[in-house]
């Protein structure tokens, strides 16, 4: 290394010092920042460089020297606390800088399927009248689908037709009444239940049917149940559900597991019961079948029907969701296209 002298170091500051008004100008970010104080200010820095050089200057020229590097250091000092601070408000400034005239971030929000929504109005409703909620499971046997439903053995409806077997005895559900026999078969009387779900039948698909669906069953077994009660349970459910406005009417049917059978219609929410094409200009819209449980089913589950009555209801729900938002294809409810879902 060349010998230091007087005349060197000297240049040496000087350079230094020049240096240090670029270099502070070029410092923008926190990086920039920490590199300035490397180079300058850490112990293999330019200033530490100086002052060690400055050892090997002539006796009497050191104290002038020392006090030159002194005020060199502390003048580096002072610029490397100007950047921090300048950095600092630079940093401030920038999460200051928020523009509140811009519109929110919409969060991606997912939507309730139709039929969801439709089940959720009628389960509120049932609960609010002290209706438990129960399910079972979509493959069924032929005994809780048919059978302990008082089916006769050759009865029409387990016709391969309509039916989805699995295999002899195994089959999809096609209706929910086999959860009423699970219900009374594991609860003894009170019982007071819907049971919503899943069923299959295997019909020609079109825009009005579909070869699965979705029921509602309603069971109330007790001791003294009436037909009235069952009436006025279905006119109260309807009137919440369909609106106060409805008219009704009960007609006489069949059901192999309840004695005696109705069937509801309501007057048509579309027309207001003056007849349209939905409700084929009848003015009114069947919505569900009922009636008292037959006294073979509660046999069939070990209830006593000398001492127990009980009244039992089933209806679709994916025409009353497809009604209701003026959706004209019941497929559109089973595609999952979330183009079309989320509209709801
Ligand atoms: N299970 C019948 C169907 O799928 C609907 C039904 C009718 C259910 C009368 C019942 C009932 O519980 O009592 O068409």
């Amino acid at each position: 290394m060349a010998q230091t002298t007087a005349q060197s170091l000297h240049t040496a500051i000087h350079t230094l010092r020049e240096e240090l008004a670029g270099a502070f100008a070029a410092v923008t970010t926190q990086a920039d920042a920490e590199s300035f104080r490397i180079t300058y200010l850490s112990r293999n820095g330019k200033v530490a460089a100086l002052f060690e050089s400055m050892k090997s200057l002539p006796g009497p020229d050191k104290p002038v020297f020392g006090k030159l590097l002194n005020e060199l250091k502390k003048s580096v000092e002072a610029t490397f606390a100007e950047i921090a601070s300048r950095i600092e408000a630079a940093s401030a400034s920038t999460a200051s800088r928020v523009d509140l005239t811009l519109p929110g971030r919409t969060l991606p929000l997912g939507s309730i399927h139709p039929v969801t929504q439709t089940l959720n109005e009628i389960k509120s409703i049932f609960v609010a009248m002290g209706f438990d909620i129960a399910d079972g499971p979509e493959i069924e046997d032929d005994y809780h689908n048919f059978e302990a439903l008082n089916f006769h053995p050759h009865h029409p409806a387990r016709d391969m037709q309509d039916t989805f077997f699995v295999s002899k005895d195994v089959l999809l559900r096609t209706h929910t009444s086999p959860v009423q026999i699970r219900t009374m078969k594991k609860q003894k009387p009170p019982i007071r239940t819907i049971m919503p779900g899943r069923v299959y039948r295997n019909e020609a698909i079109s825009a009005r049917s579909y070869c699965t669906f979705h029921q509602v069953e309603g069971l109330y077994v007790d001791k003294n149940v009436s037909f009235s009660e069952l009436k006025g349970t279905l006119v109260a459910f309807a009137k919440q559900f369909y609106g106060s406005d409805i008219n009704y009417k009960f007609r006489p049917s069949y059901f192999p597991f309840t004695e005696p059978s109705l069937e509801m219609d309501i007057s048509c929410f579309l027309c207001k019961g003056k007849g349209c094409r939905i409700c084929k200009q009848s003015g009114f819209l069947e919505v569900l079948g009922a009636g008292m449980v037959h006294p073979n089913v509660l046999r069939n589950v070990g209830i006593d029907p000398e001492e127990y009555s009980g009244y039992a209801f089933g209806m679709g729900i994916d025409r009353t969701a497809l009604l209701r938002h003026g959706i004209n294809d019941i497929r559109l409810l089973f595609e999952n296209d979330v183009r079309f879902l989320r509209q709801f």
